[in-house]
């Protein structure tokens, strides 16, 4: 099922970038009657520009289809293709390369490094592609000023307030420029009001780093109904497929109009 509100910046679907293709994906756990069938067919497409929330109650299917978006996961049949490219044709090497280059990751967790500092955790995907340490450093640096924490870049993740650790964390993402960024559940382990704020990054941040491009997309997975609204276009899921009607709560949430301005970050630190 697809909502696209009329007043979507996204132009028309002619003229964009087919950023994610999935074609009858399926994908099973175990084998013989312990099997899990967690992806059940599921075709889709993200446009470059989008911005999309995967929603859906606990065990449909969010986190595994989003692994097999990144090439995390292989699918077992079906066709799961970045930017034209399907993960399956790439040897190993050759996708832990191009999933360094096209995709960036939030986790609901953060899973930051805790014995190196803010700064440190967020040049991590530049020091892997090879980046030299003084330029990854200097593009860290950037990243963390334009999520509010140019002030912290040396503070520990234990440091930091959960709102802080998480901003982080989409730094570190950004800091690549993916073209692809994927959030699992990322305002789960926050307040109702950093959540916001977060959700708000994750849109304002992508937009200032690539320039609000054509060629790049976002993926949120939540069941949290307080950010549905900030989706240009929600896909539900329920039973490893992709629903073909709304339920009446996506299609309540998703038109509320959100009133919700960014104030400046203010959150203490945990003492
Ligand atoms: N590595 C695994 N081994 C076995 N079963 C798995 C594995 N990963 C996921 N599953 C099963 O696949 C199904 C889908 O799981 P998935 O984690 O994708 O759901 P989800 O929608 O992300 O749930 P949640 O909202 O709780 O994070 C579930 O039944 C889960 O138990
Ligand atoms: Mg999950």
């Amino acid at each position: 099922m697809t909502l696209a509100p009329a007043a979507s910046p996204v132009p028309s679907a002619a003229r964009r970038v087919v950023a994610v293709h999935l074609d009858n994906v399926h994908k099973s756990f175990g084998a013989g009657k312990i099997a899990v069938h967690a992806i059940r067919g599921v075709s889709m497409k993200v446009h470059g520009g989008e911005f999309v929330m995967l929603v859906g109650p606990s065990g449909c299917g969010k986190t595994t289809l989003v692994s097999i978006i990144s090439g995390v996961l292989d699918a077992d049949s079906g066709k799961a293709e970045v930017f034209g490219v399907d993960w399956r044709s790439l040897s190993r090497d050759g996708q832990t390369i191009r999933r360094g280059e096209y995709i960036g990751f939030v986790f609901q967790q953060f899973n930051l490094i805790s014995t190196v500092t803010a700064l440190e955790n967020t040049a991590v995907p530049l020091l892997i592609r090879g980046v030299n340490r003084g330029e990854a450093l200097d593009r860290a640096a950037e990243c963390l000023k334009l999520v509010g924490l140019g002030e912290r870049t040396r503070a520990l993740p234990s440091q930091l307030s959960g709102g802080m650790q998480q901003r982080v964390a989409i730094a570190r993402a950004l800091v690549g420029r993916p073209r692809v960024l994927i959030c699992d559940e990322p305002t789960a382990a926050l307040d109702a009001r950093t959540g916001q704020q977060v959700i708000e990054l994750i849109k304002s941040g992508t937009r200032e780093l690539t320039g609000g491009a054509q060629d790049r997309c976002v993926i949120v997975v939540t069941h949290d109904n307080r950010i549905f609204h900030y989706a240009d276009r929600i896909e539900e899921m329920e039973d490893g497929k992709i629903k073909e009607r709304p339920s009446d709560l996506v299609m309540e949430e998703s038109r509320r109009v959100h009133d919700y301005t960014l104030d400046p970050p203010d959150e203490p630190a945990p003492k």
